[in-house]
């Protein structure tokens, strides 16, 4: 029931617009740590969409996870920008960290001062391999 109020208070403060849906599955997910079953129903309800139309948003963006992680997620940039800052240099000791779950992400607007990466709502710029160590001890602390 807790978890049916909340939903509904962040698809109400949201609207029904069909621009709102990306934003309000962020909100959800950021609030629940993943997008529950329960929402698809009430957001297509919301919105006039089908299930099929939401939870076919929700499945096509990688971002949106359907049941709570079971790990810490560590978004780690793989995109041009730091590759060439070195970020495959990295990459491997994030990979050999079962306790954290590495998920690509392709920029994360700190292009500049990669590799960077983002924990939380935390972003990391500039990660040689004892700054990648420390986040990763920060993650599974
Ligand atoms: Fe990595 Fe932009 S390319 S932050």
């Amino acid at each position: 029931i807790v978890e049916s109020e909340q939903l509904s208070h962040i698809i109400e403060r949201r609207g029904s617009e069909r621009h709102e849906l990306l934003p309000m599955l962020h909100d959800i997910q950021r609030a629940f740590g993943h997008v529950p079953a329960a929402a698809v129903g009430l957001i297509a309800e919301a919105m006039n969409l089908s299930r099929a139309d939401v939870h076919g948003v929700v499945s096509f963006y990688h971002d949106f996870l359907t049941s709570p992680p079971d790990r810490p997620i560590v978004k780690l940039c793989r995109a041009e920008a730091c590759q060439a800052r070195g970020v495959e240099k990295i990459a491997p000791i994030f990979e050999a960290e079962d306790k954290v779950k590495t998920v690509p992400v392709y920029c994360l607007g700190l292009c500049a001062s990669g590799p960077a990466a983002m924990f939380g709502d935390e972003v990391f710029a500039r990660l040689d391999g004892d700054a990648a160590r420390r986040l990763l001890r920060l993650a599974t602390a």
